[in-house]
């Protein structure tokens, strides 16, 4: 049986709206919409956004974290989505006031939704080789293309690793993949960022999906290649770092780790110095997302501040067998470091403390005076 709960009065109300209730254990969203007030549950189907917070657009509430749409009406999707509903709160506006009614005249419905873009697992064979990934990051246009150090060098590592040892490798070129920057979903809440990205789960055309299941899904040991650029990563780096975020915030939101016995390695190369911070700031968000590193994790070559002469090192990086060699080495190196992490799998695989107690809380300090 429906229970009334006053509200408050109309003017009252107004001034509020749109605004969240919480009343016998229901959220509610209440909007006005054509003169009346509207109450929905404040929820959002997909992943739990609050309606209340959301814009509007005609008679649809626009959920803030993602997009969805619901009809404040009738608590359905727009057209095409409307097997989908939210709870819809009956209303009454009195002489005395405005009245809401618990629970809900018409429920919640889910519809199990056929994703367009999912992330394939790649699961591997028993006895299978190691799997190498590769990232470039630097920029370039394909039509006009250009000798890049960066490149040059991941890609001698990748076949060397392949030629030494019979590993599956993959090499993904971020210049290639047209993919969408981060829309900072997790600057509206920690759960609006979600696994997969809200992007890629939305979006059929974004291209970070090689990415995702490289890193999650497919490698044990990933190079990741950046040019130095103003004393920086590329500038692709950063545009593919942001997305994920949804790999470490599965962390942070679900003590969900990702990324689990996985070593990564650098190769950075530029025209001026700054390796050590560049390579200080790899190593602190690659290893914020789960991965390992073996022993002495970087190759690096830079120019220098007094040598503007990038077509001698261009020159110098392509006859260099040193450089070469180099990256060869990492490329094992990490794999050897790999071999004795996955021989300790079943030690790694306990429970671990979470990354660098992000989101963790300290106990509330003692209080002088405090009983011990
Ligand atoms: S659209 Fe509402 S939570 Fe994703």
């Amino acid at each position: 049986m429906a229970t009334w709960h006053r509200l408050g009065t109309r003017a009252e109300l107004l001034a509020r709206v749109p605004c969240a209730l919480r009343i016998d254990h229901h959220a509610i969203a209440l909007f006005q919409h054509d003169g009346r007030f509207r109450a929905l549950g404040n929820a959002c189907n997909h992943k739990g956004g609050p309606l209340a917070e959301g814009r509007m657009r005609d008679e649809f509430v626009v959920c803030p974290w993602h997009g969805w749409e619901y009809s404040v009406v009738t608590g359905r999707g727009p057209a095409g989505y409307d097997e989908e509903q939210v709870p819809v709160f009956a209303v009454e506006e009195r002489p005395d006031g405005v009245f809401v009614a618990t629970p809900p005249e018409l429920p919640r419905k889910l519809v199990k939704h056929k994703r367009l873009h999912l992330l394939d697992e790649h699961p591997k064979p028993a006895g299978a080789p190691p799997r190498l990934l590769g990232i470039s990051t630097t920029a370039m246009d394909a039509a006009n293309p250009r000798f890049s150090t960066s490149d040059a060098l991941l890609d001698h590592a990748l076949a060397s690793a392949q030629q030494a040892r019979g590993v599956d490798t993959q090499r993904i070129r971020l210049r290639d993949l047209a993919f969408r920057h981060c829309e900072g979903n997790y600057s509206k809440a920690a759960r609006a960022c979600t696994w997969p990205c809200a992007i890629t789960e939305r979006d059929p055309d974004d291209q970070l999906t090689p990415v995702y299941e490289g890193l999650v899904h497919w490698a044990d040991v990933m190079i990741l290649a950046t040019p130095i650029r103003w004393g920086n990563l590329s500038s692709l780096y950063y545009k593919m770092a942001e997305r994920l975020n949804c790999i470490q915030n599965q962390i942070t939101t679900h003590d969900r780790v990702l990324i689990k016995n996985k070593v990564v390695a650098f190769i950075i190369t530029g025209g001026q110095d700054n390796v050590q911070a560049v390579a200080g700031q790899l190593l602190s968000f690659w290893g914020e997302l789960g991965f390992a590193v073996p022993p002495f994790p970087f190759i690096a070559h830079t120019r220098g501040w007094d040598a503007e002469d990038m077509a001698r090192n261009v020159r110098q990086v392509r006859a260099s067998d040193a450089l070469r060699e180099a990256a060869a080495q990492l490329a094992l190196r990490a794999l050897a470091f790999w071999a004795v992490l996955d021989a300790h799998r079943a030690e790694l695989d306990k429970p671990m403390e979470r990354s660098g107690r992000k989101a963790q809380r300290l106990a509330p300090a003692a209080e002088p005076g405090d009983a011990s």
